[in-house]
């Protein structure tokens, strides 16, 4: 997998690729990262990247001359050392598609992503129309700047590229690949402070850890984002297991109890 991202900061990426697992990976060959200075490509003697937007209006337009200048370079570097069948031009805006896994399983199918980190008021219009091929946000929030969802973008596909993250077993468990938040992980001591480790992990009972781990999964995604539950893969137990937490949570029968007496009318 090749990674070229275009950039006015390129200097915001020298820490981030330059460590942990990231780093092992383009050691090992396994992904390469290219960084380009869009001002490079600039054509004037201030080596301008943006500019007023027409129709007057707040803020500066990055210009499209610049940008596809340089994803045509970084298109044709990667090109000369292997072809790229399969390539995408992502514009970081928080205008584009929300990330999610999903999007992340299907951009990590591809063998180039060439990235454009927007800038300013935005970008202008004709790259967007005529150079990218995918629009991405990484949140409902607005960013400086186009570089850090650029980073999560590397870091989020690289951990499928086979061989990056050690246990594809971990990969498989892990959230969201599931559909499902992922049930609650404890290490040694089994006590701290007072805090114990949930019985069960320390039963030597697989299948029973297996379920239990499974149930917790099912609690988690139903407490906390209950919206992924419509489209996660849901076995027969799993439904029958939300449904008990359905019951469980529902409200008790409306016929007065001593705990309801002292709300409302019951007092006077
Ligand atoms: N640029 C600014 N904010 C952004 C966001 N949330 N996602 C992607 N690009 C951005």
């Amino acid at each position: 997998m090749r990674f070229d991202i275009l950039t006015i900061l390129p200097g915001m990426f020298d820490g981030p690729f330059r460590e942990s697992i990231i780093k092992r990976a383009i050691d090992r060959g396994l992904i390469e990262i290219g960084i380009h200075n869009i001002r490079d490509f600039a054509t004037d003697r201030h080596r301008s990247t943006d500019d007023y937007p027409y129709g007057g209006g707040a803020g500066m337009v990055m210009l499209s001359g610049p940008i596809f200048a340089a994803a045509e370079h970084a298109i044709a570097e990667a090109d000369a050392l292997r072809p790229h069948p399969r390539r995408s031009i992502i514009l970081t805006t928080p205008q584009g598609r929300l990330l999610n896994q999903r999007i992340v399983e299907e951009l990590a199918t591809l063998d180039h992503l060439v990235i454009v980190c927007g800038h300013y008021e935005g970008v202008d219009e004709r790259v967007q129309e005529h150079l990218a091929t995918d629009e991405i946000s990484i949140g409902d929030y607005v960013l400086t700047g186009g570089e850090i969802p650029a980073m999560v973008i590397v870091d989020a596909v690289s951990r499928l590229v086979p061989g990056v993250v050690g246990q594809p077993a971990s990969l498989a468990e892990e959230s969201l690949t599931s559909g499902l938040l992922e049930y609650p992980h404890y290490t040694r001591p089994a006590e701290f402070r007072g805090w114990t480790v949930p019985e069960i992990l320390l039963s030597g009972n697989h299948a029973a850890i297996a379920r239990w781990r499974r149930q917790q999964a099912l609690r988690r995604t139903w407490e906390r984002r209950p919206d992924l539950l419509a489209t996660a893969p849901l076995t027969p137990a799993d439904r029958r297991f939300l449904e008990e937490l359905r019951a469980e949570s529902a409200p008790r029968s409306m016929a007065p109890s001593a705990s309801r007496v002292t709300d409302g009318d019951a007092e006077r």
